[in-house]
């Protein structure tokens, strides 16, 4: 691991994996930071795009007047995990506001259950998100981690023929996609309340509007298919890219801890959720998601 204090706040930044997941402390995350110290985090967020903050028990106000330094923040499309207080907050919990564990049949279970799959948050939008920042509150004993994978990484190691198969290509995604990926919410009537969301198209590699990187833009849980190519064909491309991404060496697993907060940038990594067991374990997590600046950049 290497530890490096960065000025000019003794903030102590440590890597938790070569690539991906930079552990940040030296930091109040409750109280606003000033210029100097949202700059200085700025240039550590663009360098590490997956920051953990450990031990920052904050309110959900503090969370959201956090995330607002960086930018404006959305709100989710599914009513049933928007927090009925602060709908900047995305409850991703499997305990409803009242406190009981949702039933495993319940459209806001089989809908939460979709975070389970690869993702990169509202990719369904024109404007996808620029970062999130999610706040670990009640945490499962086992399971449940979070595994965020490097798209700068991934492309990068693509050889050249590789890149010249992508290069150009464009994706369809929807948030009607997430919704078919359940057998169970496609099975029932109800399939859940949601803000309408017309199918959008996106770059298959986008370049970071900071950094200027180039990165694969995967998000499996919305993409519909390949612009001009077959279906199938177009899935199965999208399905390799996938299996290449998600490798080992390209993946940060975050074990979670009560009242850590972690922070990633969406232009440039993708997550998952690791199952656990949410029948009998709580698991509540409140996301802010900022919106972002414009669109997928080539
Ligand atoms: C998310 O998909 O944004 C939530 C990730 C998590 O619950 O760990």
């Amino acid at each position: 691991m290497t530890t490096l204090t960065a000025a000019p706040r003794a903030l102590t930044v440590t890597r938790r994996h070569p690539l991906i997941g930079t552990e940040v402390r030296g930091i109040d995350l409750s109280r606003p930071l000033d210029g100097a110290e949202l700059a200085q985090l700025e240039e550590i967020w663009m360098a590490h795009p997956m920051l953990v903050f450990p031990d920052q028990a904050i309110t959900d106000a503090q969370q959201i007047a956090f995330a607002r330094q960086f930018g404006e923040l959305e709100v989710h499309p599914s009513l049933a995990h928007r927090s009925s207080a602060h709908p900047e907050i995305y409850r991703v919990s499997n305990v409803d506001e009242s406190g009981e564990i949702l039933p495993s049949q319940s459209s806001a279970w089989q809908y939460l259950e979709l975070t389970w799959l690869w993702h990169s948050d509202s990719s369904f939008r024109e404007v996808p998100s620029k970062g999130s920042i999610l706040h670990g509150i009640e945490v499962p004993p086992e399971g449940g981690d979070t595994l965020f994978a490097d798209l700068y990484a991934a492309y990068d190691a693509l050889s050249d023929a590789a890149k010249a198969r992508i290069e150009g290509l464009t994706v369809r995604h929807s948030h009607d996609a997430i919704i078919a990926r359940s057998a169970g919410l496609n099975a029932r009537q109800d399939k859940g309340s949601f803000t309408e969301l017309p199918p959008v198209e996106h770059p298959l590699v986008r370049r970071h509007p900071v950094t200027g990187r180039r990165s694969l833009f995967l998000s499996p849980h919305t993409m519909a298919g390949v612009v001009g190519m077959d279906e199938q064909a177009g899935l199965a491309l999208l399905d390799e890219l996938t299996a290449h991404a998600t490798q080992e060496r390209f993946v940060y697993r975050h074990r979670w801890q009560k009242d850590d907060v972690i922070m990633w940038d969406n232009r440039c990594t993708m997550h998952a959720v690791m199952p656990y067991d949410s029948a009998t374990r709580r698991r509540i997590m409140h996301r802010t998601t900022i919106v972002g600046d414009a669109r997928p950049m080539v």
